[in-house]
């Protein structure tokens, strides 16, 4: 029941993955902006680390956090994704319930936007009659190729086989190798799992909204329209990369930001530095690392590095790594700085930086097509590996570097790649080609442009709902 001049309000639900909360609470902004109220329910086991992250502004910013439990204790090891993956199924719907009821004693939700990551939010909500969204968070090309796989799976060829090809509209010819490592048979079932639910319970969403935008995925989006349309309503990024200098966006990370990088960056000279992050899950291994180290230093360029400790909410238990870096570290004192977390935002937008060595998480990629900054793309498992192809042979902002079937690249290849983008002949048509999709970008948000177009309908739906 709504009661009479009550704001609409929206639950918004993801598991506490840093990639999974950024975009979805970019929607909780516009939507809050647009006069809705928000309560975002995340699982609990980031919430201290969410919490004490917190700028004080945000208390004021008309969004409601809220919390429940995906099963475990709060110090059980979620590396172990299997008992995570399949402890939340079970509880989710029960913590998430419960949740439910605790916010609508008085008002009903008007709609839930779930992520695809907690397919069974989206039987949870309905019974509870939340009419459901889905925020589709990674690339639309990743939507259509999970669609298919999942609904028509006789176009794909045993992927067993690594020489196979797949051909699907508006993508090029993928290998295995492009494709999300989810499906390939070498990979464990429970995270198919994840997402095939998502799709079996597809025709109880009612909207499909993409993290991405319409003119960078045209042909690929147009495709699934005679099949379940997806509305593209991105790039999902905060209104800063937009160009906008004062805002009163809301954050909620889970590490702090070592903002001292960016009076480092302001001492060096324009497209100099090289900056390197592979996200909030992937940590680096042994040989990663040194291959990197190798490379920089032969490289001989400026950079500024993100390194999550294993601890710091990464997959691995031993931090072999550390003793590598701090000697590199010293070593390197002058040419390059190393950070637990950065604002990645102000570091893109930075003018000393001049291309980003990325694990090509599809938030990193979206950032760093609205800043304009051409991409290394080193993908590792999930979406990454097609996001990199997209990066090298759809958008052509960027090169993907080469690696054996162990995923690490040699040092002569990350070598390569940074001469590519920073030196070589065609280094100048990747950065004109990166500040053509900025451009792009930046339209398809503004009034008229695609992807407002997107929002604003669905706001319209949810109005008329009302
Ligand atoms: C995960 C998956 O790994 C990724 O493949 C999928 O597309 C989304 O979910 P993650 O690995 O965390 O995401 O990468 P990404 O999608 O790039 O998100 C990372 C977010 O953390 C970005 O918004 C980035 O700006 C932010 N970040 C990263 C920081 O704020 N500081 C940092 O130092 C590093």
């Amino acid at each position: 029941m709504t009661v009479a001049n009550e704001k609409p309000k929206i639950l918004m639900v993801s598991a506490a993955f840093q990639g999974h909360i950024n975009p979805m609470l970019k929607v909780a902004n516009r939507l809050i902006s647009n006069g809705f109220h928000v309560t975002f329910a995340i699982t609990e086991n980031c919430r201290d680390n969410i919490l004490k992250n917190i700028p004080n502004s945000n208390s004021s910013s008309g969004l409601v956090l809220d919390f429940f439990s995906d099963g475990l204790s709060l110090d059980f090891d979620r590396s172990d994704v299997k008992t995570l993956i399949e402890t939340l199924q079970e509880k989710g719907p029960i913590n998430l319930s419960n949740l439910i009821k605790n916010h609508t004693k008085n008002q009903n939700f008007s709609c839930a936007i779930v992520t695809p990551f907690v397919p069974w939010a989206i039987d949870t909500v309905a019974q509870h009659e939340i009419p459901c969204a889905m925020l589709w968070i990674q690339a639309s090309a990743l939507y259509s190729i999970y669609y298919h796989y999942f609904k028509n799976n006789d176009i794909f060829p045993s992927l067993e086989d690594p020489n196979e090809t797949v051909q699907l509209p508006g993508l090029p010819i993928l290998e295995v190798r492009d494709l999300p490592t989810f499906i390939l048979p070498s990979y464990p079932l429970h995270f198919k799992e994840v997402v095939e639910n998502s799709f079996k319970d597809l025709e109880k969403v009612k909207w499909i909204l993409g993290a991405s935008f319409f003119e960078i995925e045209k042909e690929i989006v147009e495709s699934m329209d005679s099949l379940t349309p997806i509305y593209p309503i991105g790039p999902l990024v905060s209104p800063f990369l937009l160009g906008e200098k004062d805002t009163n966006d809301l954050s909620l990370d889970m590490w702090n930001a070592e903002d001292s990088c960016i009076d480092w960056l302001d001492n060096r000279p324009n497209s100099s530095v090289i900056y390197i992050s592979f996200g909030s899950i992937i940590v680096f291994s042994e040989k990663q690392m040194e291959n990197i180290i190798i490379a920089l230093k032969n490289s001989n360029k400026d950079f500024l590095w993100v390194f999550k400790p294993a601890n710091n909410g990464g997959s691995e238990k031993e931090d072999s790594t550390l003793e590598l870096l701090n000697e590199f570290k010293k070593e390197s004192e002058g040419k390059g700085i190393v950070v637990k977390w950065c604002p990645q935002e102000k570091v893109l937008m930075h003018p000393a930086v001049a291309c980003f060595i990325s694990h090509c998480g599809w938030n990193s990629t979206l950032e760093t097509v609205v800043a304009g900054v051409p991409v290394i793309g080193w993908p590792t498992w999930t979406d990454q590996p097609t996001n990199a192809t997209l990066i090298e042979n759809v958008f052509k902002n960027g090169v993907k570097v080469s690696y054996g079937e162990d995923g690490v690249a040699s040092a002569e290849e990350i070598e390569r790649c940074i001469w590519e983008v920073m030196d070589g002949p065609n280094a100048s048509e990747i950065k004109q080609r990166a500040v053509e999709i900025k451009e792009s970008a930046r339209n398809a948000l503004k009034e008229g442009g695609s992807s407002s177009n997107n929002f604003n309908k669905f706001i319209g739906d949810l109005l008329a709902k009302n």
